[in-house]
């Protein structure tokens, strides 16, 4: 399973760059408010800068003719930009579109399996369902990705599940379980997937032992 980070922050993408085990990143337009970007186009160039792996970056358009003139723009800052699509009729027509033009897509705001259907249909490289939302609204999120990855092996789609809207390990660890291709997450959770205090606890007492043996000699 793939490990995309959820975040516009450049320490954040920088950091998990950093620990060798970062695959892509997510962004969305809240994302971006949150991070205070202005100039939306530099920060993605920037961003496809720190990996080399896929980008997701949102258009803010909802028509079809605007979102294929957006997610080209988009594409061409950085061959490793994948352009977010909203699941909506003119989205997944641009989908459809943007296959042909071999620009790769990432179909966001997934909140049903046949939604995902309908995505990879069209040719969406990712689709991206929900979880954490889904569960917000007392729905068992992980369903949907049990039911996506079904859906996709029975038909021998190729369109990636890219699970999103996690928000603790138990989400990841639940998605590793079911199949999801990739995992975006916030930064916070990618940290909290290291820790185990068994781990601490275990290293410190091979250390001390090390150390109590080293002092003698
Ligand atoms: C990722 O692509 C999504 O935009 C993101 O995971 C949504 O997460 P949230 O539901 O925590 O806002």
């Amino acid at each position: 399973m793939q490990f995309f980070v959820d975040t516009a922050l450049l320490s954040e993408i920088e950091e998990a760059a950093a620990m060798g085990i970062l695959d892509g990143v997510t962004t969305n337009p809240s994302l971006m408010a949150k991070a205070g970007v202005q100039d939306f186009d530099a920060h993605y160039r920037a961003i496809a800068q720190i990996t080399s792996g896929p980008v997701s970056a949102e258009v803010i358009s909802t028509t079809y003719a605007d979102m294929i003139q957006e997610a080209r723009r988009l594409h061409a800052i950085a061959p490793n930009i994948v352009v977010k699509i909203p699941f909506i009729p003119d989205g997944v027509k641009a989908l459809k579109t943007l296959k042909e033009d071999g620009i790769p897509t990432n179909c966001t705001l997934i909140f049903s399996p046949l939604q995902a259907l309908i995505a990879a249909k069209a040719g969406a490289t990712y689709v991206s369902p929900f979880l954490g939302r889904l569960d917000d609204i007392g729905h068992e999120g992980i369903e949907i990705i049990r039911q996506i990855r079904r859906i996709f092996d029975n038909y021998g789609f190729e369109t990636q599940i890219l699970a999103a809207s996690l928000r603790h390990p138990y989400h990841v660890l639940l998605c590793a379980l079911e199949g999801a291709d990739v995992a975006t997450m916030p930064f916070a959770v990618l940290k909290q997937l290291f820790h185990h205090p068994l781990t601490d606890k275990g290293l410190a007492q091979f250390l001390a032992d090390y150390q109590k043996l080293h002092v003698r000699a």
